[in-house]
């Protein structure tokens, strides 16, 4: 197969290449390498998939010194139409997979309009992009965020989420919406993937795995919101990826067009015992500083992942000690 990974410079992206090039499949990987958190490790990451940052350039192709051309990076914006359209139409891939957007809860706040340009006008042109150039199945990112302050859990994705409260999560719930109108009219197979906390080696720097180990390892305090009583479902990155590459490449017997599911671990963690999971493997004492719950931030995250199972086998299987195990090993190793 020939697949699009836009993203490809980011944690999730970055891994899904790897993943996709060691099944022998031809990737194109794009990115617009934004600097919403450290370029550095965007770069070290194409690095790994052979990709040398001094010769990165805007707009041109790049064939991989590791996968040769198997593997090829393009460092493009999808916000910019006419660029994109010259992608799909040089490529002509079999599928696509929308990594690309701008991430983080928070910082929706700050910046909206990062937002509406990269997850609104980006995915409208993917999925215009999709529809000229005839992909047959898009798989695109979407969030646990869309849950908002809803309060049966677990969540599933037959429950209500009309109910944001971040810019983040109205854009991800958009994407949902376009992405079924583009099922509709025009017959792309689309599925949506809501993302439950992600975490893992060569992880984002504004989350909390990162942002913990960080401060513990450097003597520095945590800022631990809503007093510690916080519940994440964190999802080991492999157990992303192969519910992903499973998502992408399995054959499916049906002719369902839209697609959507939750990807999560389905065994949500108190904050304060992934701190405790992290003091453990790092022989450090945390110095907690707790604070009262953050505005767009929700209490409890708890994804039920029966359609998942049922439709592609996903089973996660990499449990926190693990998980936080791998993690760490990378940091001290890649930050010496
Ligand atoms: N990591 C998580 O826990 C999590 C949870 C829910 C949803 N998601 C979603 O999964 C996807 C991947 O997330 P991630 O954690 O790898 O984030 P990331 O920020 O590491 O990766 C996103 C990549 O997209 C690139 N990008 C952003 N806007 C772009 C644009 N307009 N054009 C081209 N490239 C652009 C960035 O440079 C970055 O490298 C995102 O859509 C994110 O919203 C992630």
């Amino acid at each position: 197969m020939k697949i699009l990974v836009t993203g490809a410079a980011g944690f999730i992206g970055y891994h899904l290449c790897e993943r996709l090039l060691g099944l022998n499949h031809e990737v194109i990987g794009l990115d617009n390498i934004n600097d919403y958190y450290d370029v550095n490790l965007k770069y070290s990451r194409l690095e790994n998939l052979g990709i040398s940052r001094s010769i990165i350039e805007h707009k041109k192709i790049i064939s991989s010194s590791k996968y040769s051309d198997h593997f090829r990076f393009i460092k493009l914006d999808i916000k910019d139409k006419d660029d994109l359209d010259i992608v799909f139409e040089n490529h002509g891939f079999d599928m696509v997979c929308n990594l690309a957007a701008q991430a983080g809860v928070r910082y929706s706040l700050e910046n909206p309009s990062a937002y509406i340009e990269s997850n609104v006008v980006g995915f409208l042109n993917i999925l215009e992009a999709c529809r000229n150039y005839k992909i047959d199945k898009l798989v695109y990112a979407s969030s646990s965020s869309v849950y908002g302050l809803n309060e049966k859990i677990p969540f599933s994705v037959s429950d209500n989420v009309d109910n944001p409260i971040s810019l983040y999560a109205a854009t991800k719930k958009s994407n949902e919406l376009m992405a079924h109108t583009y099922s509709h009219l025009f017959g792309i197979k689309t599925t949506g993937l809501r993302f439950f906390t992600v975490y893992g080696p060569w992880g984002r720097p504004d989350m909390a795995m990162f942002l913990f180990t960080e401060a513990i390892l450097n003597d520095k305090p945590i800022n631990v919101f809503n007093n510690g009583a916080l519940y994440r479902d964190f999802t080991y990155i492999d157990d992303i990826v192969e519910g992903v590459v499973s998502c992408l490449l399995k054959e499916t017997d049906d002719k369902t067009l839209y697609r959507l599911y939750n990807i999560g671990n389905s065994k949500p963690v108190r904050l304060l015992d992934f701190i405790s999971e992290i003091e453990k493997r790092t022989n450090k004492t945390a110095v907690k500083n707790f604070l009262p719950m953050q505005a767009g931030d929700v209490e409890k995250t708890w994804a039920d992942v029966t359609s998942l199972k049922n439709d592609f086998g996903y089973e996660p299987k990499t449990n926190i000690e693990k998980g936080v195990e791998n993690f760490i090993n990378w940091y001290k190793e890649y930050y010496n």
